[in-house]
């Protein structure tokens, strides 16, 4: 595809979301990834946060963090260009890691993945001997390792209901943990940082162990914001991630995964869709539903994914930069909790 090709068919997704004189140089931008991305025999993987005019342009396939795990292990490219955060990135060289795995910037962390070390994990192993560990994919590859299955947004429920324990570990989301507890009707417990390391009240009955990380990006939901625009648009359909918390995700009309929501919104029709995740998705759907009117309730990017553009993409394809290493001896262990997550669907 040649640059005006490229801008014609951005142009036909994006005229209003991204002003035209971005797109013609995003354009040109996209036509030298594409180039390169063939040269070096690379795939692209876009995560749903990306923004517009990445997500539309040079991604092979963009999705959420379950269905690009998925890709990641599929594709027989010899390079990954993990267009998302550096723990997507990781599992992507968990599950192929013949294959060389570039993030276009070194910066892009998960304030969910850094809430947690293995050794918090390790701490609560021994306090809770015997009790089987779920985690989050956000999470880093020592601590995927120190796990016994992982899970995603997509899957968190189903993964829970497949381990046949009284009780588990879940980590390191509050708020998932929250909401999944909720859906499978366990009762959860969190610790608190008291006298002597982690304190946990277990004269309470419960049957899931949490932790206290947060997404930033989701934590400043509130139920006082649905209550505002519930009365201001009676009509309108609330869709929330469930990284929010259980009030808001209670408050709203439907919860799940990135690309869930997407569907929710493309195969149903609302007079107002107001979506609670991160500002570039609530764009995309935007651009891919013409007919439909979303609002806006965004005033944060995750600043994360917002370190990943198009122009550190291309560099990533031409400098070979950043490569995600994972050391072997993590990795064989990260492995099977990946895995076991994959193969539950
Ligand atoms: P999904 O797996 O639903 O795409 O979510 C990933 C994420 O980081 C949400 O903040
Ligand atoms: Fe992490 Fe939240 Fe950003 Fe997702 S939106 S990558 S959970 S900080």
């Amino acid at each position: 595809m040649n640059t005006e090709e490229m801008y014609q068919m951005m142009k036909q997704k994006l005229e209003r979301v991204v002003p035209d004189v971005e797109l013609r140089i995003k354009a040109e931008i996209a036509v030298e990834i594409n180039k390169l991305k063939k040269e070096k025999n690379a795939v692209i993987l876009g995560h749903n946060y990306m923004e517009p005019a990445l997500y539309y342009s040079i991604p092979d396939f963009v999705g959420d963090s379950l269905e690009l795990s998925r890709k990641a292990a599929e594709t027989d490219k010899d390079i990954i260009v993990f267009c998302g955060v550096k723990f997507m990135a990781e599992t992507a060289k968990i599950l192929n890691p013949t294959k060389t795995v570039l993030i276009p910037s070194s910066k892009a962390g998960c304030s969910l993945a850094a809430s947690i070390t293995a050794e918090d994990v390790r701490a609560l192993k021994r306090k809770f001997p015997g009790v089987p560990v779920v985690t989050y994919v956000n999470t880093y590859a020592d601590v995927k390792a120190e796990s016994d299955i992982c899970c995603t947004s997509g899957n968190a429920v189903a993964v829970v209901e497949s381990l046949k324990s009284d009780t588990i570990i879940f980590l390191p989301d509050e708020y998932l943990a929250g909401n999944v507890a909720r859906e499978t009707g366990k009762h959860i417990v969190f610790p608190s940082k008291g006298v002597g390391g982690l304190q946990f009240d277990t004269t309470l009955d419960y049957q899931m162990i949490g932790w206290n990380g947060r997404c930033e990006v989701h934590e400043k939901f509130t139920v006082q914001d649905i209550k505002n625009v519930r009365e201001q648009f009676p009509d309108v359909v609330i869709l929330a991630h469930p990284e929010c918390s259980p009030e808001v995700v209670a408050a709203s009309d439907f919860s799940a995964s990135t690309t869930a929501m997407i569907r929710y919104v493309k195969e149903t029709k609302a007079p107002h869709y107001l979506i609670l995740t991160e500002c570039s998705m609530g764009d995309n759907i935007a651009a891919a539903n013409p007919d439909k009117e979303m609002l806006r309730l965004c005033s944060v990017r995750c600043p994360h994914m917002n370190t990943i553009t198009m122009e550190d993409t291309l560099e990533a394809l031409k400098q070979i930069r950043y490569v995600v290493e994972v050391p072997e001896e993590i990795r064989v262990r990260a492995y099977q909790a990946v895995q076991r997550m994959i193969s539950i669907g």
